[in-house]
């Protein structure tokens, strides 16, 4: 089997108590956090920033999966490098100049994604693809938790894995939406790896006595071993 990797989105826990979530479903067994950055502009919405990523960093030592739905995008990654994250994607539509993005991202010492949405071309990975850790296709069009998984995201996948299989670099290949216990083993067909999911998580009632979430955790990655 493949080395999945889940990546639970903080956007749908209770931010009410947003440490004892993150706390939970890192010992539950998730692999990754990921952080998800809106700014009323890019997107319609409005979530957290760089001191939301500060202070939950000392609570794991989990990768901190930032994805930045923000425009203009470079002003704000060394913010985030020194709050902590581990990796950094943004959207091409969000940048002037993808590949002075991606380099700033490596000089601040992240890792560096680009983030594709349902109607983004490919083509933006052309000449790019190498500088690359992370690929991450939108499988909503973003902004919120809790939409409904666009299927045409899967014949995506399928090309973005055959590019990435025909070069020397791993890359990790993520989706993001709409990601469920009844699809993802679909998903993960079509080529994923890493699996963001919000609400599948977080609106899953967490296991009574312990605060975990162990029980959707395991009920995702059955579905990943039948692969
Ligand atoms: C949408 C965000 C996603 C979102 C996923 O713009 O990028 O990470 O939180 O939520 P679900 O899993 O509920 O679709
Ligand atoms: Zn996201």
């Amino acid at each position: 089997m493949a080395n999945y990797l889940i990546a639970p989105s903080i956007l749908s826990a209770n931010f009410a108590k947003l440490g004892e979530e993150i706390t939970n479903v890192i010992d539950s067994g998730a692999d990754f956090i990921h952080f998800d950055v809106m700014d009323n502009h890019y997107v319609p919405n409005l979530t957290i920033g760089p001191l939301v990523c500060e202070a939950i960093r000392p609570l794991t030592d989990a990768i901190i999966d930032v994805h930045l739905m923000v425009d203009p995008v470079d002003r704000i990654i060394p913010d985030f490098a020194k709050a902590g994250a581990n990796i950094i994607s943004f959207h091409p539509e969000a940048s002037k100049h993808i590949d002075r993005t991606i380099g700033l991202i490596k000089e601040q010492g992240c890792k560096a994604g680009l983030v594709f949405n349902p109607a983004t071309p490919l083509h933006f990975l052309d000449h790019v693809l190498d500088k690359l850790d992370l690929i991450l296709i939108m499988s909503v069009n973003p902004g919120f938790g809790g939409q409904k998984f666009i299927l045409e995201a899967l014949n995506k996948l399928r090309v973005v894995r055959k590019r990435i299989d025909a070069g020397k670099k791993k890359i990790l290949l993520e989706i993001d939406g709409g990601v469920k216990v009844d699809n993802i083993a679909e998903i993960a067909r079509a080529g994923a790896d890493t699996f963001v999911a919000g609400s599948a998580i977080f609106s899953a009632a967490r296991d009574e006595d312990s605060h975990r979430y162990d029980t959707v955790l395991a009920a995702l990655r059955a579905e990943l071993a039948k692969v």
